[in-house]
């Protein structure tokens, strides 16, 4: 099984502000859900929440708590990221979709990164991980703003050596 990123950044790395996400860009949601549908997909707690608490639907939702006590519907509840991951069953690609405590630690066991560079500056509080040399750049494709999508954004593939 494929271990995968996938993130949606603003300049500076920003991930996220208060819990939510910062944006709104129908195409960067659009390829997510092209990429992830069929697909498990790993997340953090807060992650979760920021959602609304509702699973995506044709993807089998995973979230990561420590609190034994945590109630979640429509998903599966572990409580750790090896557990997460052991959860998966039937999948060549598993996407770990944030947020920030998450993929820091999923970054070692991945083997791709989906990373969506949204190029304007945004306030927020919580950031995607730096990253090493060993991530090179595979895939780099520009998109302009139009009526639909506020920003220029470019969707990138980052792979391991
Ligand atoms: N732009 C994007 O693509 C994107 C994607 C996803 C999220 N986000 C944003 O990112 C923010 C949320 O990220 P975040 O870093 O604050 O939180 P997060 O990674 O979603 O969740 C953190 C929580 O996960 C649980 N957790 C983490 N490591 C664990 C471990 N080793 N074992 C067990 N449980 C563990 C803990 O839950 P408990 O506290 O319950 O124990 C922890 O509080 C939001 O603003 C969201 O909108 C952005």
């Amino acid at each position: 099984m494929n271990i995968s990123i996938i993130a949606a950044i603003g300049e500076k790395n920003v991930l996220g502000k208060d819990n939510k996400m910062i944006w709104h860009l129908p195409a960067d949601l659009q390829h997510f859900k092209e990429l992830t549908t069929g697909h498990h997909i790993i997340m953090g707690r807060k992650t979760w929440e920021s959602m609304g608490k509702k699973a995506l639907p044709n993807r089998v939702s995973i979230v990561i708590t420590r609190d034994k006590n945590y109630k979640a519907e429509g998903c599966i509840l572990v409580h750790s990221l090896d557990e997460a991951l052991a959860a998966v069953k039937n999948d060549e690609e598993a996407f770990v979709i944030g947020g920030a405590e998450i993929y820091k630690q999923a970054m070692s066991k991945a083997s791709k990164m989906y990373i969506t560079r949204i190029h304007q500056s945004f306030e927020g509080d919580t950031f995607f991980p730096e990253f090493g040399k060993e991530w090179f750049e595979a895939i780099y494709n520009d998109f302009e703003k139009d009526e639909k999508n506020k920003y220029d954004f470019s969707l990138c593939e980052y792979e391991r050596d």
